[in-house]
């Protein structure tokens, strides 16, 4: 069967919808007169919202310089999505700080306009990834190799503190295909340290649903006592 080529923006914008979507609901369902539930609720959205500062960083750093290059400046948008997404990050901040400090009876409209307010930036990067993965991907493949594509994004991932490289892959693995999974894991179980790997591996085990672990591990040829044992 033919292989797809390989899209440098696929598996992360996945992790990224994944966090987007989780975050959005949990906002939809927190309640407001809860302190602790709300600072939860809060504070995981921050930490989206970083999240989502990293990524644009990364974007910025590593694959807009090309792009830009090899476009000429010409229909080439998604750089200017990125000065607004930075905006509308730090005007969501402001909001999340207001709620805070709000008092019990106006934190039910704050929360909820919040809600709304946050639901348009979701919807917003749904489109912007989208035109990422399609019109600047086409770009990249057109100039480049997949091979020289993967250099792009280990530059990228050798750019990130490994803390951070592990979180990111903890909520990217369990939310793409069984197909880009073995990708992914194949490569990092030939390159990376055994005690990593094998330290990933027991985090992810949990987050899959059990069919899913059972055709990882038969898939990545791991036997039945390592896998028993993780
Ligand atoms: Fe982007």
């Amino acid at each position: 069967m033919h292989q797809p080529r390989y899209n440098i923006y696929t598996t992360i914008h996945k992790a990224l919808r994944f966090s987007m979507c989780e975050t959005l609901t949990a906002l939809g369902r927190v309640d407001d007169r809860d302190e602790k539930a709300l600072l939860l609720a809060l504070e995981a959205t921050e930490r989206l919202l970083q999240h989502c500062r990293n990524h644009l960083a990364h974007e910025d750093q590593f694959i807009h310089p090309l792009l830009g290059k090899l476009c000429g400046g010409e229909s080439f948008t998604t750089a200017d999505d990125h000065a607004q997404h930075e905006l509308e990050i730090d005007e969501l901040q402001v909001q999340i700080d207001e709620i805070k400090t709000a008092s019990v009876q106006q934190r039910a409209l704050l929360v909820l306009h919040f809600y709304r307010e946050f639901s348009l930036f979701v919807a917003e990067n749904l489109i912007h990834m989208r035109n990422e993965e399609i019109d600047n991907n086409q770009v990249l493949w057109a100039n480049f190799t997949d091979s020289q594509i993967q250099v792009i994004e280990q530059a990228i991932v050798d750019s990130i503190p490994p803390e951070e490289n592990m979180e990111t892959l903890l909520v990217m693995l369990p939310n793409i295909t069984h197909r880009e999974r073995v990708e992914l894991l194949s490569g990092m179980q030939q390159g990376a340290p055994t005690e990593v790997f094998a330290f990933l591996l027991s985090q992810l085990k949990p987050k899959l649903f059990v069919a899913d672990w059972i055709k990882l591990t038969t898939a990545l040829h791991l036997t039945n006592e390592t896998s028993d044992v993780l």
